[in-house]
């Protein structure tokens, strides 16, 4: 079972075996924290992660970390849902990003993984939501990854991540 630890901070510091980014479909990059991973990761990211696309929300593909220094080795990328108000099966599909980067790591041997809060920024999924399924989905999946770091970046995703109430 993994330890799961919760974190403020920025996670292209994270001193992990692979990051997370929250990605769009085509995998070239873009703002939030995925435009702070490519900006860390140098271009070649974004030429991988083209490769290797499209990325359809829920599913989550791996890249090297290229210019991300050790101990990252990957960059999983998975596709949060949009927020559409809940009714369009976005915590599923949320629950599934979560489930399949882990399903992807253990694919790629890795021992930790730092998170960042997937879809709660520019897809709009509420955070107190968004975080629960977070801490349960990952609580729930098993996996061989040991160590597994929820990096938020801000308080109020702090305090969600850590246990806070949901929202509904
Ligand atoms: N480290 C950790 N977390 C970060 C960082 C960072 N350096 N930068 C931003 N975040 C946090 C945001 O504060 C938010 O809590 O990541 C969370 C997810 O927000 P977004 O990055 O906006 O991701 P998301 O809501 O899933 O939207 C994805 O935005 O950047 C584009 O290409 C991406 O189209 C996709 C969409």
């Amino acid at each position: 079972m993994a330890v799961i630890k919760v974190v403020l901070g920025d996670i292209t510091q994270e001193r992990v075996d692979a990051i997370v980014t929250a990605a769009n479909e085509s995998l070239l990059g873009g703002g939030g924290v995925d435009g702070a991973i490519h900006r860390a990761a140098g271009p070649r990211l974004a030429q991988a992660g083209g490769a290797i696309a499209p990325c359809d929300p829920g599913d989550a593909k791996a890249t090297p970390a290229f210019n991300l220094t050790p101990p990252v080795k990957h960059v999983i990328h998975t596709v949060g849902p949009v927020w559409e108000g809940g009714s369009y099966g976005e915590a599923d599909l949320l629950a599934s990003c979560y489930r399949r980067c882990l399903e992807v790591a253990d694919d790629l041997g890795v021992h930790s993984i730092a998170f960042p809060a997937i879809a709660t920024g520019i897809y709009g999924f509420p955070t107190p939501d968004a975080a629960r399924i977070a801490r349960v989905t990952l609580a729930a999946t098993p996996t061989k990854v040991e160590l597994i770091r929820l990096v938020a970046f801000d308080e109020e995703t702090y305090e969600a991540l850590s246990g806070g109430s949901t929202s509904s």
